[in-house]
């Protein structure tokens, strides 16, 4: 979720956990307002959303320049992105208490959007993982369940309900982050400082129990990176931590500062496989991995 300036957020500070300090600042690709999540498309283009504008914008990260990739009226903003086909994109749509599930077509050479559904139960949809070419995973932050949706036909249903994914506190937000990787599911609950993974089977359902990683870090979305590491944006604590999956407990390490620190996702191509993009509360920032 985007960045708190709440005492809520203050309070939820105080409680974060410790991460390593001594990070280099990330390095600003794009000054835009309260970037929510962000996805990098195979040409190198970041699509970077915000759930206060029905702009999505397209970042190119050699130039350093923003534009508007696509406007969709009615959507009042987009949250978690990502992409199911290539350069086809699920991307949550609805604003604050995002409930629509919209696709983005790039394949044609143009930008083309379509309302796939409205998820009509919905209370606060957040996080976007992408489980198959056809099936997508949203997370309701409001009602802390996940929903398998087909892209194809709209259908959708509950694939995963855990006391782990309900908010706590006065603020109705739980599951935030929210991907999808060879058979497990990670996951982090904003406002009970956690993160999570949980083995799923095909259609997203749970096989195993939920395994918490920790309960004391702030985590917003998530990212894989080409080592197999995971990088978790911190939001409140402002920076992106690096994560051994194969960890029991893992302690996470600070690798960029980044002001309100959302999502990330890696370059794509030969020039920045290893760099980092980071959404954040000022727009889109880089690290490189080393
Ligand atoms: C990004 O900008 C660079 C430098 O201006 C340009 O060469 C490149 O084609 C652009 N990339 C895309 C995907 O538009
Ligand atoms: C989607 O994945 C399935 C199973 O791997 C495959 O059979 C199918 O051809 C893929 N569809 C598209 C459109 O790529």
């Amino acid at each position: 979720m985007v960045l708190l300036t709440s005492l809520f957020a203050l309070a939820t500070l105080a409680s974060a956990g410790t991460i390593t300090k001594r990070q280099a600042a990330g390095a600003q690709v794009a000054k835009l307002t309260s970037i929510e999540n962000i996805a990098v498309r195979s040409n190198g283009q970041i699509l970077a959303t915000s759930m206060s504008s029905t702009t999505i914008y397209s970042v190119n990260a050699t130039a350093k320049t923003s534009a508007s990739a696509i406007v969709v009226s009615g959507a009042a903003g987009f949250s978690g992105i990502g992409e199911y086909l290539p350069d086809q994109f699920a991307v949550i749509g609805g604003g604050s208490t995002g409930t629509t599930i919209y696709k983005i077509d790039f394949s044609s050479g143009k930008a083309v959007s379509t309302l796939v559904k409205k998820i009509a139960e919905a209370s606060n949809l957040n996080g976007l993982a992408v489980l198959n070419n056809d099936t997508v995973l949203v997370g309701d932050a409001g009602k802390g369940v996940v929903y398998r949706f087909t892209m194809s036909t709209g259908a959708y249903s509950v694939a995963i309900s855990d006391p782990t994914m309900v908010p706590s506190g006065g603020i109705p937000f739980g599951i935030d982050g929210l991907k999808y990787k060879d058979g497990v599911v990670w996951y982090t609950n904003i406002f009970k400082n956690s993160f999570h993974k949980v083995p799923v089977d095909a259609t997203g359902k749970a096989t195993g129990a939920v395994v918490t990683l920790w309960t004391n870090l702030m985590g917003d979305d998530l990212c894989f990176g080409p080592s197999g590491k995971i990088y978790v944006a911190t939001n409140g604590k402002n920076s992106l931590v690096e994560v051994d999956p194969a960890a029991a407990s893992p302690t996470p390490k600070a690798v960029a500062t980044v002001s309100g620190s959302t999502s990330c996702a890696f370059g794509r191509t030969e020039s920045d496989k290893d760099v980092v993009y980071i959404g954040g509360s000022g727009g889109v920032f880089s690290a490189t991995i080393k």
